[in-house]
């Protein structure tokens, strides 16, 4: 299958970013797939702790998670990717019931055809039931089963709403659940901007890479013609807002044109075009936002260091 043209309303948002001031791009647009693939290498850097501080969570606590979700569960992921870190708490699935289900939902169509092709190879008893799309519209789409449902959301990606929207968007995920289903849900905690930053801006250059890559996209999918070579990648921890920015930065005044959407931009030297925010919850903001969104909070599991959570939250 040919991997789709930059969505419409992906491309509303596009055009909304770059005519407001200061310019931004909407986070969705890393994920085609040479960004879902740079993604990968991202979660392998060494600057990069949160996916293997919340690997080592699950291997540690998975069991006791799912023992706290339930019996007989149903798996669904938001956001799932290559569902690498998803192989832990599968295993136990399939070692506490005889028939197990798994739903990953992704707007990236490369991570989902290789997370089900390896999904496959590894797990032959697992029914994998794969769904391309938006997270709220996949979730809507599934059709009613009497199982209850256990909603993973890893990997922090809650943290690039921010904090209001994140409290919409949980409320919107239980408003498609039925009481008794549960969510466990990663959120990387706030701590130090010496361990923050390089985990955004890391030495090989492949954060880098991934923030411009939004560029690329838009040059391949929307006829632009960004000259890559003409930003620069920033990240920037914001104390006040307790997250970190990504942005790229015009290295020269210039003009660049999106021919799909008929724009004409122009930018100054210095200014930047904002495309990621990814919150660091300080003690009990992260408590807060699911308890605003209507889920009750039964468990909470964190690392040695306190750098990431995980909560299993209750319908
Ligand atoms: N859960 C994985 C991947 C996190 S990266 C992990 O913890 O490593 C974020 C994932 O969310 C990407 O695979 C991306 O394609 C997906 N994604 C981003 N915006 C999305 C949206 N609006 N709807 C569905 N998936 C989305
Ligand atoms: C998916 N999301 C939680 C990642 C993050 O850390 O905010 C995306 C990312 N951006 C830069 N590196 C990784």
């Amino acid at each position: 299958m040919p991997e789709s043209r930059v969505a419409s309303p992906l491309m509303d948002e596009v055009r909304a970013g770059l005519l407001s001031s200061p310019k931004r791009l909407p986070p969705a647009l890393f994920y085609d797939s040479a960004g879902s693939a740079l993604f990968e290498q991202i979660t392998e850097l060494i600057e990069y702790y949160p996916t293997r501080t919340e690997r080592g969570i699950l291997e540690r606590h998975g069991e006791d998670m799912l023992h706290t979700a339930g019996s007989e569960l149903e798996m669904l992921e938001l956001g799932s990717g290559s569902s690498a870190k998803t192989h832990l708490l599968l295993r136990a699935l399939l070692e506490r019931q005889e028939h197990a289900s798994y739903a990953p939902i992704d707007v990236s169509l490369s991570a989902l055809e290789q997370a089900k092709a390896t999904l496959a190879e590894v797990f032959p008893g697992l029914e994998v039931r794969p769904i391309h799309g938006d997270f709220l519209e996949g979730l809507a789409s599934l059709d009613g089963s009497r199982r209850k449902r256990l909603v993973l959301f890893l990997g922090s990606t809650i943290g690039n709403f921010d904090p209001a929207h994140a409290t919409d968007f949980l409320r919107a995920v239980r408003e498609n659940l039925h009481p008794g289903d549960a969510l466990l849900i990663g959120m990387d905690l706030a701590k130090t901007p010496s361990v923050l930053i390089p985990a955004y801006d890391d030495s090989a250059g492949v954060t880098a890479k991934f923030n411009l890559n939004v560029l690329a996209r838009l040059n391949r999918e929307a006829g632009a013609d960004f000259k890559l070579e003409g930003f620069r990648h920033v990240a920037r921890w914001n104390e006040a807002e307790s997250r970190i920015e990504m942005h790229l930065e015009s290295r020269s005044r210039q003009s660049v044109r999106v021919a799909a959407l008929d724009l004409d931009l122009s930018l100054d030297k210095g200014e930047r075009i904002h495309t990621e925010n990814s919150y660091k919850y300080r003690p009990g903001a992260g408590e807060a936002i699911l308890r605003d969104a209507g889920w009750t909070l039964e468990r909470t599991w964190t690392d040695e260091q306190n750098w990431f959570a995980l909560h299993l939250a209750r319908h």
